[in-house]
């Protein structure tokens, strides 16, 4: 099969991950890449052996589309690639609403359009393996913390909140019935309504629960998931990819007249389910879905119920003036 010629918008710090992937693989060929910023957009290009454009053309010889444009551009550039009917991959999250999430859903959805949005730890290898493991989940806990970024627009919940969200929904099988959140505004340099911490809640039919943490205001990168099921507690880091599974045995005193505290439990590592860097995989899933090796229907319907989450989530802001008093 020839291989598949590529746009890339955006030249950032994601578009610089998505160029080198694009043009490592053997499916496709980095065709172009886009951002107004010249500087930036020219050297990108240059390193990985292609054109630089500072908007995106007419779109007639090129099969698919990535955009890594920041989040407040997404809207206007997928409606431009939907319009021409080219398979897209759009960086998460999809749009910084949901309403344009939704348009956007329903222009590729009217096409039957390959559309996937770069919810990139659902091919995490720990997330991968996690999956091959777990059965029933009745309790999930995430924490997602980062330094500040000063870049990032969008608040916290859009941002960093969305990718839990997504796994949370992933592992549990299920969209939440109930979504809490607290949200804290903290960061003098952030846009006054873009929440910095975000303490979310999910209730699942049948009662189980998943307590989210996500802040741009850590001092070191956390990207920890814990699921919790009957006999067995599975541990992810997610930035080192590594799994670890706990089974309690016993629990005593130390010295067996009630002082101190001795317990007795299982650790397993599991083989991982890949090795792959995550990106790749999704690149991979992208080609496969243009392909129609993977089912393109299920993929779009799968991006809306993180969103809706992050639309409730972010609903909770107080209006200004409340926060002012
Ligand atoms: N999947 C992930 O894990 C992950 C991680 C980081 C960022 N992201 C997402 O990737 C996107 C980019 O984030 P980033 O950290 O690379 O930001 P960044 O600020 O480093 O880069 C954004 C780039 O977009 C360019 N740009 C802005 N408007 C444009 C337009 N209209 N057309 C083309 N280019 C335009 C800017 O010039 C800049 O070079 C965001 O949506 C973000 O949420 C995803």
């Amino acid at each position: 099969m020839a291989a598949k010629r590529v746009a890339l918008v955006g030249a950032g710090t994601m578009g610089s991950h998505h160029a080198r992937v694009i043009s490592q693989s053997t499916q496709a060929e980095l065709a172009l890449l886009v951002d107004p910023r010249e500087s930036v957009g020219r050297a990108v290009a240059e390193r990985f052996g292609t054109q630089w454009a500072p908007e995106l053309p007419d779109l007639a010889d090129i099969d698919a589309v990535i955009v890594a444009a920041a989040t407040e551009a997404h809207y206007p550039l997928a409606m431009q690639v939907i319009s021409q009917q080219t398979p897209l991959l759009v960086e998460k999250p999809v749009a910084d609403s949901l309403l344009r999430t939704e348009e956007i859903l329903a222009a590729a959805d009217a096409l039957d359009l390959p559309f996937l949005c770069g919810l990139l730890e659902r091919y995490n290898p720990a997330i991968l393996t996690a999956r091959t493991l777990i059965h029933a989940p009745f309790h999930i806990t995430a924490t997602r913390h980062s330094p500040y970024a000063a870049r990032i627009k969008t608040g916290v919940a859009w941002d960093l909140l969305v990718h839990d969200v997504d796994l949370a929904i992933f592992l549990m099988g299920a969209e939440p019935q109930q979504v809490d959140a607290r949200l804290g505004f903290f960061h003098p340099s952030s846009e006054p309504d873009a929440e910095d911490v975000a303490e979310t809640l999910l209730e699942f039919t049948g009662g189980a629960i998943a307590q989210i943490s996500a802040s741009r205001l850590g001092q070191r990168k956390i990207r920890q998931v814990s699921i919790y099921e009957d006999d067995r507690l599975v541990e992810l880091d997610l930035l080192r990819r590594d799994v670890t599974v706990y089974h309690h045995i016993s629990e005593n005193s130390a010295d067996g007249e009630g002082r101190g505290y001795k317990q007795q439990t299982v650790i397993e590592i599991p083989e991982l389910a890949s090795s792959q860097e995550p990106l790749t995989t999704q690149f991979e899933h992208f080609m496969d879905v243009i392909d129609g090796k993977a089912d393109a229907a299920a993929e779009r319907a799968s991006i809306l119920p993180s969103h809706r989450v992050i639309d409730e989530v972010t609903s909770k802001r107080p209006s200004l003036v409340a926060r002012d008093r």
